[in-house]
């Protein structure tokens, strides 16, 4: 009670602080410097909006769709520490019976993650309608005495073939970024029979790593324990990448049943091992941690994950020098609209990843990314304001929301590709706060970026604010504990439709939003007061 109390009185000076910057509409002295107090400005109030979605673009450097626009799936790769260079194999989106080209594998090479090569296809389907292979699914690149090995789904959805859904194939190559040759003397590995495995079905992603001079290969499956169909990851060992021989469950999921942890990867980092796997229900990607191998796996002591649905199969890497980073995709929708199902495929993410003294991990926009954005700051035009928003100094705003929303909003990009960096800080937040993309107005119909304190959240919603419960569920959320007085650093790269959050180098919120560019957007705060600080917006040079 008396903290509700406390509450209202805190809003009563926060109106009466309202109502007399808003009754001052010219510049007022504050230290050696000046504020500008921003009015609402009835010139303004009812000008057009701009949030019709436009055409999506093919042309994106950064998050890379393939060469012909088509999606990216399931990422792999193989490291070349000479050259420092990344040969990021994916599951091409395109299934053409026509031409037997279903899945197959090509891939993307670089050194910085913002200039990409191509290659042509890696491994293709196989023609015949009953083959094994006739798709192709996700696996991984190992190399050894100087071959790449290529283990890979081979995936036949045909009912009448009656044979196994899916096996794991072997294909190899001299080069990684030549096309690997299938061989034919390799066993396929199928799910194990009379055990309690789905013998027919979901036996997928193999992941093959070497450790103390034995290999083992990761699979997701299904098996039923002790009268329990969960999701598990079991695996294999081999002395010679050929002959493999069967181990059983490496994870089962602990406390949690999943329905398939898909495309597992386990990874060492300075002494840590991580198991990284993605939910193929939640589209959440997880990881496990431990200090021994084969793992005592132990979730996250903090935020069990560290991205939303926006990115998902995603694998971790290092580099020479000990760099991490993460490399998934991002989802695309029905039609190319902001409330299309989530359709299978779409541009291929890359976050920087960071080990806590905990093991937890914290991820982050690269470097070289950041780097990318050296052209000059962007000077946005300011749209409208509805509320309470002050600025000083031109890049720093204030805006209180005490009876509802406060707002800003610019006049829409002009870049297709923009950093946009600020400090987030409130002192007191009973809604939520944050930033608005497709603005149809100032106050109800916009898509929300939104700190939500209450709950512990950084989402992206939507619907309508005013269809907005307390705890609504947004397109896709990150955990995220918010506390007033404190500052939030906050990144947002936008590429396109492919929008990312990055706050405090720790989390981030990859969103697909087709109406993230050519509309107009800004800053809002809803029963909250927050300061926006040293706002800034850069493109590439
Ligand atoms: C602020 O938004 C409200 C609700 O949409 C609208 O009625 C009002 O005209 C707006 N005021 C200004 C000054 O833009
Ligand atoms: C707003 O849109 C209407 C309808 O398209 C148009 O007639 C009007 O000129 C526009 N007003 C402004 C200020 O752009
Ligand atoms: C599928 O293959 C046919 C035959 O080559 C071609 O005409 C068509 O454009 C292909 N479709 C796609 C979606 O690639
Ligand atoms: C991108 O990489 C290619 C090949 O590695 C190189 O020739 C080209 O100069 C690079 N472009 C930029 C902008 O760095
Ligand atoms: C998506 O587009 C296709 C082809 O234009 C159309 O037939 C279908 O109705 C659309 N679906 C939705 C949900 O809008
Ligand atoms: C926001 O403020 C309005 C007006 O004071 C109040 O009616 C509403 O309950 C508040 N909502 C929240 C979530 O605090
Ligand atoms: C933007 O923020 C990031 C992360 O806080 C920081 O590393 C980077 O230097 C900032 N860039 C600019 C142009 O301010
Ligand atoms: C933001 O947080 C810091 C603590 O880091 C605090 O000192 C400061 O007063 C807060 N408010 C603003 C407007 O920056
Ligand atoms: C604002 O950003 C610039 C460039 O990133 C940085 O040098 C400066 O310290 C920042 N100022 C504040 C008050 O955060």
């Amino acid at each position: 009670m008396n903290q509700i109390k406390n509450f209202s009185f805190s809003f009563f000076i926060l109106l009466l602080v309202t109502f007399m910057f808003a009754s001052c509409s010219k510049r007022i002295g504050s230290g050696g410097g000046s504020t500008l107090v921003i009015v609402p400005d009835s010139s303004k109030s009812n000008v057009n909006f701009s949030c019709a979605t436009p055409a999506e673009r093919s042309d994106y450097s950064i998050y890379k769709l393939s060469g012909d626009g088509s999606g990216v799936g399931d990422i792999n790769y193989i490291y070349d520490s000479v050259a420092n260079q990344f040969t990021l194999y994916y599951l091409k989106d395109v299934w053409n019976d026509t031409i037997n080209t279903r899945h197959p594998w090509y891939a993307f090479r670089t050194t910085d993650f913002v200039n990409y090569t191509e290659t042509s296809e890696i491994i293709g389907a196989a023609a015949g309608t009953c083959a094994q292979d006739f798709a192709i699914g996700a696996g991984s690149v190992i190399k050894k005495d100087g071959k790449y090995y290529a283990f890979y789904t081979g995936h036949n959805p045909n009912a009448h073939c009656n044979i196994n859904k899916e096996g794991t194939m072997l294909a190899t190559s001299d080069e990684p970024q030549r096309r690997f040759v299938k061989d034919e003397s390799f066993t396929t590995i199928y799910a194990p029979k009379g055990i309690g495995y789905d013998e027919y079905d979901n036996f997928r992603d193999p992941f093959v790593f070497e450790k103390d001079g034995v290999y083992y290969m990761l699979l997701s499956a299904r098996k039923n324990i002790n009268g329990v169909w969960r999701g598990i990851i079991c695996y294999y060992t081999s002395k010679d990448l050929r002959q493999w021989t069967f181990k059983d469950v490496f994870y089962d999921g602990g406390a949690d049943i999943f329905f398939m942890m898909e495309t597992p990867q386990l990874i060492e980092i300075k002494g840590t091992y991580y198991l990284v796997f993605s939910d193929s229900e939640s589209k959440y990607v997880y990881y496990r941690k431990s200090s021994s191998f084969p793992g005592n796996w132990q979730k996250p002591d903090g935020y069990q994950r560290f991205d939303g649905k926006g990115i998902f199969a995603a694998k971790l890497a290092s580099d020479k020098e000990g760099n991490t980073f993460l490399f998934g995709w991002n989802y695309r929708t029905l039609n190319k609209t902001d409330d299309g199902a989530w359709e299978w495929g779409g541009n291929m993410i890359v976050h920087a990843v960071t080990q806590k003294a905990n093991g937890d991990l914290a991820v982050s926009l690269p470097q070289t990314i950041k780097n990318y954005f050296s052209g000059s700051a962007i000077t946005v035009k300011q749209h409208s304001v509805n509320g309470s928003v002050t600025t000083t100094g031109g890049n720093n705003y204030e805006v209180i929301g005490s009876n509802g929303i406060s707002s800003i909003t610019f006049d829409p990009l002009t870049s297709n590709k923009v950093l946009i960096n600020t400090t987030v800080n409130f002192s007191a937040s009973a809604k939520d706060f944050g930033f608005m993309f497709g603005a149809c107005d100032a106050t109800e119909n916009f898509y929300s970026i939104r700190f939500v304190p209450s709950q512990g959240l950084l989402s992206l919603n939507i619907e309508k604010r005013s269809t907005l419960t307390p705890v609504a569920t947004g397109k896709t959320d990150v955990p995220l504990s918010l506390a007033p007085g404190t500052d939030y650093h906050v990144s947002i790269v936008i590429e396109n439709s492919v929008l990312i959050v990055y706050v405090n180098n720790e989390v981030a919120l990859t969103c697909r939003l087709y109406k993230a560019l050519g509309t107009n957007w800004g800053l809002f705060a809803d029963n909250s007061t927050v300061t926006f600080k040293n706002f800034t917006i850069k493109k590439p040079s």
